[in-house]
């Protein structure tokens, strides 16, 4: 089956959270089943090609490509993921994509998306190469497909070629003003209240996606689920009912060559279940590094987050005072929003022999953290499907996790009547059921011998893709036979 992979991040070019781990690690996993599969995804200017050992293509250099009264000219780049023969396309356009980050709040964000999807289209032709699935990913490719069968219709190239739509977040839908739409070079023929185009009065990307999609999944079941109400649609829930039969939750995977406590490269002290001292190795060394003394009795709890409000950092705000007075240290890797960096600032300035904070992006020190933290704490509002509660299990740091989305289905709640759980969890959406959630793990902490059940339990488990690569082929063959001409 040959596969059209598009995102608009992709590990280990660029990444600003999950989507950029997924986009680095499904198509290998996939490649691996069979698939013949082709990675595309914008040459931001963070991205250096010689870093990367990218090579531009001659033959495709300055394509014009129309953007409301504008042409604009790209290039496509050619590489391949590390230890694969996966190959990526880069849509090199100097114009839209040297910024100072992948995303941003300027006035031409929908141009700049438009821009990276045609681009998608118009190389696929010039390789003529006439994929079986486009795999789309969020609001930043989910107008290829309103494009396959509006714009690009008269091509034969596309004549089988269905489209799977990933939603990795319905938080953000891509809704512009309609102005957008010429930008797009669609007709405003299909927008109108609650026409495919519109939502709330703008041009709205997702929505279109979801409509002209043969297949749409998102990243857990739960989440697929909770999307569907009203409490967890963010406004699409409506879109999504006329879609109800066609959507799937495949739960993430994680790349076990980059993610995995045996191999890591960034940590200290490598170790497996069986030998767990060298992870009290690394707890050593990153309290050490953090200049908080080291206890073998006091846990430290890791957060490694984008501080955004779906992330439930709130939660802890009205309660922190009486959850410091419990025995446990905690180590702070994010950035984000200013209320909640400052937040975790302030702490570290009134807690010092407790806390350190560390605010910026940073990927040797998240998996230092992952492997020298004893737990994880992750108490999102909504969570699609959350990554780094599985790289935590992997590494035997015991999560605790609001029970929501993918957050849900990774991690069982430890308790008396469920000696199988492999974390904590709390269903509430409350600060003091967050708090009673973390005091029951610092009770527990001080029981090693059902710790380490804990721990092992989730080391022992299987998080690779494998199994989700099935589930997409799978999927990819319900949306050809979905096919919609
Ligand atoms: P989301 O995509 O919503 O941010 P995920 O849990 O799916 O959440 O993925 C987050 C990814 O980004 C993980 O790989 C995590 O380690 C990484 N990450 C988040 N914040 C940082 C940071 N400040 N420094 C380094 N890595 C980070
Ligand atoms: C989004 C979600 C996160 C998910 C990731 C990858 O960023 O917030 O929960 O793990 O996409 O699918």
């Amino acid at each position: 089956m040959k596969i059209c992979f598009a995102a608009s991040e992709c590990f280990p070019f660029v990444k600003t959270g999950g989507l950029g781990d997924v986009a680095g690690s499904l198509p290998k996993a996939l490649a691996e089943e069979g698939c013949d599969i082709r990675v595309f995804v914008p040459l931001y200017s963070g991205i250096k090609t010689i870093d990367h050992n990218l090579n531009l293509i001659d033959e495709f250099q300055d394509i014009p490509v129309n953007i409301g009264d504008k042409t604009v000219n790209f290039n496509v780049w050619y590489g391949t993921l590390p230890e694969s023969e996966v190959e990526v396309y880069f849509i090199d356009c100097p114009v839209y994509f040297h910024r100072e980050t992948p995303y941003t709040n300027d006035n031409d964000e929908d141009e700049r998306f438009i821009l990276f999807q045609i681009a998608v289209i118009e190389t696929l032709q010039r390789l003529e190469w006439s994929p079986d699935i486009i795999h789309c990913n969020d609001w930043q490719t989910a107008l290829i497909p309103v494009f396959l069968k509006i714009k690009y219709k008269w091509d034969k190239l596309f004549e089988n070629t269905s489209v799977l739509l990933s939603i990795h977040n319905i938080g953000y839908q891509g809704r512009f003003s309609s102005g957008s739409i010429y930008n797009s070079g669609l007709s405003y023929e299909l927008y109108y209240p609650e026409g495919p185009f519109e939502l709330d009065s703008s041009f709205c990307f997702l929505k279109a996606g979801i409509l002209f999609s043969e297949i749409i999944s998102t990243v857990s079941p739960t989440y697929a689920r909770e999307i569907q109400t009203k409490q967890f649609g963010a406004g699409m829930e409506g879109v999504l009912e006329t879609r109800k039969d066609d959507i799937y939750g495949v739960l993430n995977g994680i790349d076990t060559n980059i993610w995995n406590p045996k191999t890591d490269s960034y940590i200290p002290f490598r170790y497996t279940s069986r030998s767990l001292k060298k992870k009290i190795q690394c707890k050593q060394e990153l309290l050490k590094g953090a200049e908080l003394e080291f206890n073998e009795n006091t846990p430290v709890i890791g957060i490694i987050s984008r501080f955004a409000g779906q992330k439930g950092f709130d939660l802890l705000f009205p309660v922190i005072h009486e959850m410091m007075s419990l025995n446990f240290q905690l180590l702070i890797l994010g950035s984000g929003e200013d209320k909640t960096e400052n937040f975790f600032r302030e702490l570290a300035l009134a807690y010092p022999q407790k806390v350190n904070t560390y605010i910026g992006y940073n990927n040797k020190l998240a998996h230092f953290i992952t492997a020298g933290s004893d737990m994880f704490l992750m108490p999102s509002k909504y969570e699609p499907c959350g990554l780094n509660q599985m790289y935590s299990l992997n590494y035997g740091t015991v999560p605790i996790v609001r029970k929501t989305g993918g957050l849900a289905d990774t991690v069982k709640d430890y308790h008396e009547f469920n000696e199988n759980g492999n974390g904590f969890s709390f269903k509430d959406d409350t600060p003091f059921a967050l708090l009673s959630t973390i005091k029951r793990a610092v009770d527990i902490f001080g029981d090693k011998k059902t710790w380490k059940k804990i721990m092992l339990k989730g080391m022992n488990e299987d998080f690779s893709w494998k199994h989700s690569a099935k589930l997409y082929i799978d999927l990819y063959k319900k949306a050809q036979a979905n096919h919609i001409i």
